[in-house]
């Protein structure tokens, strides 16, 4: 009796690991055999596409998020098209890098062909861009394959914006499977890159019919410089740092920011000042303010996290030869 209880227990204990196993398919040594120099090729196109342009790093990061937020981390983001999520609300004239995700994926075609994908290919983009800017490094699970449908309607709906309060914003994260900590570790990500004007102009002269500022733009030097930068009907594709202390660094200034009243977008302001704040946000901003490492841990964990939302594994999908087209 006491024999049998313990095979059936081994046996509850071994099924078990294998359903965590089917349920966390991605690994880190996935191309191990298959394109043994794949960090190396990847690690060598981001650091001369960084030089060529500094913001590049934040571009990228920006693209594996919109990715994962829409058909999950399925490089769908990338497919060219009229209907495709380039062209939804949050990416039009404002999602980029995609020529440098040609020049990785050339050269890793050139080298090992067929066999990396271009979900892929973003996630590493990503995690070394973080690293290459002075942030935290993660190892990268990989194994993702590409998907087969863009989603316009899919980005319009699920991508947070820039206008959205914390409820709203935390909603989104978590229709994805990701929670509060997530949704300020990774607004972190606004520590480097650059918004345009037609996403804060909002707050610079009639915020919400007050007939003045966002009253939570405290830093008066901001003030003026972006009422200068984007004057009423002035150009909105003009661009200023998400984080002006340090643009292109990848640092913690971003909570120091928001504690200072230094946020560039809304979203990034109401993570600290909105009465919703109060019992969800600003906790962790002030955390992470004060401890700059332990905004780099979480970062990293909610990286891992954001990039197993919903994988193709196994069969399903494709590995895309043309990161921009499904094979044919
Ligand atoms: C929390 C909700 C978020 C909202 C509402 C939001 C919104 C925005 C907006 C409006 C811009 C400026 C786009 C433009 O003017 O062209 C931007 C830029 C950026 N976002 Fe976010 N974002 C959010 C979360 C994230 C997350 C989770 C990441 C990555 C982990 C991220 C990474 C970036 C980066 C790096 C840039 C700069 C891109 C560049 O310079 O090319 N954002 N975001
Ligand atoms: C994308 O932006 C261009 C202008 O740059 C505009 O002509 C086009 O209508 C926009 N596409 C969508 C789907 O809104
Ligand atoms: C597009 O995305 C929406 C929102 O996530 C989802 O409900 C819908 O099923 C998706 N459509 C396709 C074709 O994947
Ligand atoms: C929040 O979402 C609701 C429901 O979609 C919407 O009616 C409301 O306008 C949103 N508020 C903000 C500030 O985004
Ligand atoms: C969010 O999830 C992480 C695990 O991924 C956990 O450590 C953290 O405590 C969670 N945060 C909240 C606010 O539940
Ligand atoms: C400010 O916005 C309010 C509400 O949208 C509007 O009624 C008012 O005319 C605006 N003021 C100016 C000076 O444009
Ligand atoms: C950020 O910049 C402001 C204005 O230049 C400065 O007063 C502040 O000390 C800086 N903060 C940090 C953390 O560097």
């Amino acid at each position: 009796m006491k024999t049998s209880n313990h095979i059936s227990f081994a046996w509850f204990i071994t099924i078990s690991m294998l359903c965590l196993l089917a349920n966390s398919q991605l690994t880190t040594n996935f191309y191990s055999n298959s394109c043994p120099n794949l960090f190396a090729l990847v690690r060598k196109q981001i650091t001369n596409a960084i030089k060529t342009e500094t913001r590049m790093a934040a571009s990228l990061l920006r693209l594996h998020f919109h990715d994962c937020f829409v058909n999950g981390c399925d490089a769908s983001i990338l497919l060219d098209g009229a209907d495709g999520e380039k062209f939804a609300l949050p990416n039009n004239n404002s999602a980029r890098g995609y020529e440098v995700v040609d020049s990785i994926k050339n050269a890793v075609e050139s080298s090992c062909s067929g066999v990396v994908s271009c979900a892929d290919i973003l996630a590493i983009a990503a995690r070394d861009s973080v690293l290459l800017s002075g942030g935290p490094r993660w190892d990268v699970l990989l194994g993702r394959r590409d998907g087969l449908v863009a989603n316009q309607t899919g980005a319009n709906v699920m991508l947070p914006g820039p206008f959205e309060n914390v409820g709203n914003i935390t909603l989104k994260f978590e229709a994805v499977g990701l929670n509060l900590t997530d949704v300020v570790s990774l607004s972190g990500a606004h520590t480097i890159g650059r918004a345009s004007c037609a996403t804060f102009a909002n707050r610079l002269f009639n915020f919400s019919g007050t007939n003045a500022p966002d009253s939570t733009l405290l830093d008066p030097n901001m003030v003026s410089g972006l009422q200068n930068l984007c004057p009423v009907n002035g150009d909105s594709s003009q661009l200023t740092p998400l984080d002006w202390n340090s643009t292109d660094l990848f640092d913690s200034h971003y909570f120091q920011n928001l504690v200072k009243g230094r946020g560039v977008l809304e979203s990034d302001q109401v993570l600290y000042s909105s009465d919703q704040a109060a019992s969800t946000t600003r906790s962790i901003v002030e955390l992470y303010s004060k401890n700059p490492k332990s905004f780099f841990s979480d970062f990293a964990n909610s990286m891992v996290k954001m990039g197993n939302i919903q994988p193709l594994t196994g069969s399903a999908g494709e590995i895309r030869k043309n990161c921009r087209v499904v094979n044919s």
